[in-house]
């Protein structure tokens, strides 16, 4: 099939380049002219693991191309997905300029029928908005189209995977044509009749699932824009809660890896979300969780719920420095190495990273920050001022009175400990992610480290 991808940026540059490597005819459109030259030139403006090798393929055979002309894309696709950011604006409510913007220019550009997609992460009742503007901008009144609704769930670090290996895909129509579309379009997932590129042949324990098809599901477009809000809230929420608990825990002597496991063992609770630490962060959860609490409200309806899980997860700084000074006494003119800048591990994204919140709240209480990061360092460095960045772990540790541990890298996992604690002032571990086991961590305190982690 001919797809256009409006907005390359990681949503539209991720589902662009892997429906290209199910067979599909792929023009990804966008109007930042640098982005498209890098694209062109076969580089990729993110990090993405396995990402890169799947554009360069495309590309080479002729199934992927890049265009910062909109009215190209829009002639060549029959479905045309619509990609383009929803940044929050002020109090919280996601700003749908770009989309409406997108929206106009493909009703005009329509030269035939096209099914307009909605993939960007937008508020209920905006697909009923884009029929209404396709109504009204459409330039040859009988280019016939139809509107839907496919929301992504893309984790980064794992998108690729994610997209061609779903748990499920989710479709919001409103006739049989558009179903019947994204059916066939999907088809290769669904049917896993693909040759999955990351893992050749296709294994149950490398991530590639067997032969089970794909749930497809298909809602109206309301309940589709919905379930996207709505799974990403609840993840969220999933993550606030193990983290109330992780503070009980170190109130009353638990571990919360250990609650963790033992709730997430049940089938109908599940383990995924369950990690307590220094909190999420990222373009996702913190700004869907705000958007979706301004949309309940603005329909009437109290979700109070959710401004818990907000709350709570803001209180994951307090929490950490609370134990820094449990431990450091005064903060002031003390060095704290930080190990971890990105929001998660493999990736270079640092929107909304906790990571950067600690830094810059303890820079205020007078620390001296060193930090590495093994992806991240640039982004970190635009953004962060007053920080030494250092090459490697063991340079960050170099006459630091404690080291926090914010990504939870694998790399950090495998660092030569006793090396480290030669080179740090006070052997002081703030594992803000619960990396070590629960030998491990014996291990580090019978090497002299203290150590202290979240909840355990
Ligand atoms: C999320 C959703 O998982 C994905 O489906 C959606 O499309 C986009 O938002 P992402 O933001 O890439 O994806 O990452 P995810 O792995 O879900 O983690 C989000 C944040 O939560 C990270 O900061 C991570 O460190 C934190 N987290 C995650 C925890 O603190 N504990 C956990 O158990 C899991």
């Amino acid at each position: 099939m001919d797809i256009s991808i409006i907005g390359t940026g990681y949503v539209g540059l991720v589902t662009g380049t892997c429906l290209a490597e199910i067979g599909h005819r792929v023009v990804c459109v966008d109007n930042d002219e640098e982005k498209i030259a890098v694209l062109k030139s076969g580089g990729i403006p993110i990090y993405e693991p396995g990402l890169e090798d799947l554009v360069k393929r495309n590309t080479a055979k002729g199934r992927l191309s890049f265009t910062s002309r909109l009215e190209e894309g829009v002639e060549r696709g029959t479905v045309v997905f619509i990609c383009v950011g929803t940044p929050p604006l002020e109090d919280g409510e996601a700003d749908l300029s770009a989309v409406e913007r997108v929206t106009r220019k493909i009703a005009e550009a329509a030269n035939s029928y096209k099914l307009i997609v909605e993939k960007s992460t937008v508020p209920v009742q905006t697909g009923m908005w884009i029929e209404k503007t396709i109504k009204i901008y459409n330039n040859r009144q009988n280019a016939e189209f139809d509107v839907a609704s496919n929301p992504e769930f893309l984790r980064e670090g794992t998108a690729v995977l994610d997209f061609l290996h779903p748990d499920r895909i989710v479709v919001g129509v409103t006739n049989d044509r558009a179903e019947r579309l994204l059916r066939e379009l999907y088809a290769p997932i669904i049917e896993r009749s693909f040759v999955c590129p990351i893992h050749s042949p296709p294994s149950a324990s490398g991530g590639c699932p067997s032969s089970e098809p794909v749930p497809f599901l298909v809602t109206d477009i309301q309940s589709a824009e919905l379930i996207k809000h709505a799974s990403n809230s609840f993840l969220a929420m999933k993550i606030s809660f193990i983290n109330a608990i992780s503070d009980l825990c170190d109130k009353v002597g638990a571990d919360v890896t250990k609650v963790a496991e033992g709730i997430g063992l049940d089938k109908r609770i599940g383990a995924s979300h369950l990690n307590a630490g220094i909190g999420f962060g990222g373009f996702c959860f913190p700004k869907d969780l705000q958007a979706f609490v301004r949309i309940a409200e603005k329909s009437g309806c109290d979700f109070s719920l959710l401004r818990e899980v907000e709350r709570i997860n803001n209180s994951r700084i307090d929490v950490v420095v609370n134990k820094l000074k449990a431990h450091l006494w005064i903060l002031k003119e003390k060095t704290v190495g930080v190990l971890g800048l990105a929001f998660k591990p493999n990736t270079d994204d640092i929107r909304f990273a906790p990571s950067l919140e600690i830094i810059k709240r303890l820079q205020r209480e007078g620390v001296n920050i060193k930090a590495y990061d093994p992806k991240a360092m640039e982004k970190a460095k635009r953004e962060l001022e007053g920080v030494t960045f250092c090459n490697d772990p063991y340079a960050v540790a170099e006459g630091c009175e404690a080291l926090i541990i914010a990504t939870e890298w694998r790399e950090f996992k495998t660092l030569d400990m006793a090396r480290i604690k030669t080179l740090m002032r006070r052997p002081f571990i703030l594992d803000g992610r619960n990396i070590y086991n629960r030998e491990e961590l014996v291990r580090l305190r019978q090497m002299g480290f203290e150590y202290v982690g979240m909840g355990r």
